[in-house]
């Protein structure tokens, strides 16, 4: 079973600028919450209650100002720096003494999940024994995305970035689980030409070895990037059309927590004061009535 896990949270941030030069991309706000709710959301849905976020120098402080240690979630969370944006595998390398012998999940923090399946998705890509497995979904321009062919036995045979006139519409999301093979892996990768540690080189070294799977996210899902501004405000526009809609929050993390039985109401009270007077609160208060 994996029990740890990883977010990204560092970056370029080079797309969303100028929103990006004083504030990190995965603080900025997806309508009613900072982005890096979602990825956590997404890591606690899964089970996962050790968590390590990986943020860019310096921006340690707004991070622990909004999610402290985690302990208002029934989480642990702990930090560490990356001084530049290096490669997704760098995630591992600066993760090493996290991980120490276990297996591992990495989340992106601008990626999105959302959908029906999605809980059950993730209990079953944690129950990974050894090698890796990947989320995938269908995607409308494979051009743009890492594009993963499979068998019948889910098994990769090919993985593409940016394919022109590929056969398959499989992206790879942002979202991976790993054993604990990816340390030593990662630190033997090579800087690719644009000078960054790529995820593709890593997944295709598991797959050489037969031992890269996907688990499908299934047409009820929804997998959106945050990457550009157009992306960042769609996104914002669907948790707002679904919030208001339902009435249900998506990546309210008190909640998660609370259907888990990771907190109590009091730790739902201990929430509301943090946050004070706000919408977010009012939805807290209707929990524990
Ligand atoms: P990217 O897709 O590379 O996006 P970015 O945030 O760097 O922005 P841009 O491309 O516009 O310059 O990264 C995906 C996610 O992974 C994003 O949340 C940032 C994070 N990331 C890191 O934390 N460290 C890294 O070294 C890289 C490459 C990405």
């Amino acid at each position: 079973m994996i029990k740890k896990g990883i977010i990204l949270a560092g970056g370029h941030g080079t797309r969303m600028s100028p929103l990006t030069k004083a504030v990190n991309k995965q603080l900025l706000p997806i309508y009613d919450k900072p982005l890096i709710y979602y990825p956590l959301s997404v890591l606690m849905l899964a089970g996962i209650k050790n968590i390590l976020i990986i943020v860019n120098k310096g921006q340690l402080p707004q991070f622990k100002k909004i999610l402290q240690d985690g302990k208002r979630f029934g989480i642990k969370i702990s930090y560490a720096e990356q001084l530049k944006p290096k490669g997704l595998p760098d995630a591992f390398i600066l993760g090493e003494k996290f991980i120490k012998n276990d297996k591992v999940a990495l989340i992106l923090g601008d990626n999105f999940f959302y959908g029906q399946s999605l809980t059950k998705n993730l209990k079953e890509c944690v129950k990974l024994n050894s090698g890796c497995k990947i989320l995938v979904h269908p995607v409308n321009k494979p051009e743009h995305f890492g594009i993963a062919k499979i068998n019948v036995n889910r098994k990769i045979t090919s993985i593409k970035e940016k394919p022109k006139n590929s056969k398959s519409n499989l992206a790879i999301t942002g979202l991976y689980f790993f054993d604990n093979s990816v340390i030593k892996m990662s630190k033997s990768l090579k800087p690719s030409k644009r000078n960054e540690l790529e995820i593709v080189d890593l997944l295709n070294r598991y797959r050489k070895k037969n031992k890269l799977k996907a688990e499908f996210l299934g047409r009820g899902g929804a997998w959106l990037d945050t990457g550009s501004i157009e992306d960042f405000h769609n996104t914002s526009s669907f948790v707002s059309a679904l919030e208001n809609r339902q009435g249900f929050k998506i990546a309210c993390l008190e909640e998660i927590a609370l259907n888990y039985n990771w907190i109590n109401k009091n730790g739902i009270k201990k929430a509301i004061n943090f946050y004070g007077n706000c919408i977010y609160s009012n939805y807290l208060k209707k929990l524990i009535k």
